[in-house]
């Protein structure tokens, strides 16, 4: 199986795809996108962080999220370069409507495993709709640098939603983890379908 058809296949999870337009929109307000999209990336390594920090028992999650954490911050100075070198401005942190409603699916309590399976299909839910826009954007913008450049990320994304995924069956009953992974991709497209399409968010 190619690496389009794989991906193509992990994607499909998503219950709703992103409305078409939503590329050519992006692209008129590119600015917008960039300083999102960093912060994006930095909110993707401090998720990291965090999962080190509140489960530093777990040698096998702090051993794997440890070089994402890196990675992450290597997308964000990655975004940070494109939006300098376009003599942009690296604009302020917008509030995120969609991480916080998702944030508000996390259930709370249970046990700490729970949380942790919680946080983990989080995480895997932002990584696969990030994949899913950097593919948009990847096909559909007509500057080619950064055409490629999110079809890298894109690469990059796919690998941590499995790495998330893959981690919360091994943390969990992958059972459990599979039922509810289905109810975050539920609520996941019903967020979207309430959200008007923006250019000028990643999400
Ligand atoms: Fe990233
Ligand atoms: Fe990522």
């Amino acid at each position: 199986m190619s690496w389009e058809d794989s991906t193509r296949q992990k994607m499909l999870h998503l219950k709703l795809p992103t409305d078409p337009r939503w590329a050519n929109i992006a692209q008129m307000q590119i600015e917008d996108i960039l300083t999102d999209h960093a912060y994006c990336e930095q909110k993707a390594a401090s998720s990291c962080i965090s999962l080190i920090v509140r489960f530093n028992d777990l040698d096998g999650l702090v051993d794997t999220l440890t070089p994402v954490v890196a990675e992450e911050w290597g997308h964000f100075e990655r975004v940070l370069d494109q939006i300098r070198k376009r003599g942009m401005k690296f604009g302020m942190q917008r509030k995120d409507e969609y991480v916080a409603k998702l944030n508000d699916f996390v259930r709370k309590g249970g046990s700490r495993m729970q949380q942790l399976t919680e946080h983990l299909l989080l995480n895997a839910l932002i990584e696969a709709r990030s994949c899913e826009r950097f593919k948009l954007l990847s096909q559909q913008i007509e500057d080619e640098e950064l055409r490629k450049f999110y079809y890298e990320l894109m690469i990059s994304e796919a690998g941590h939603y499995v790495t998330f995924i893959e981690m919360a069956r091994t943390y969990n009953d992958p059972e459990k983890v599979n039922k509810r992974w289905q109810e975050w991709l539920t609520f996941e497209a019903e967020v979207l379908r309430e959200m008007e399409i923006r250019g000028d968010r990643m999400h």
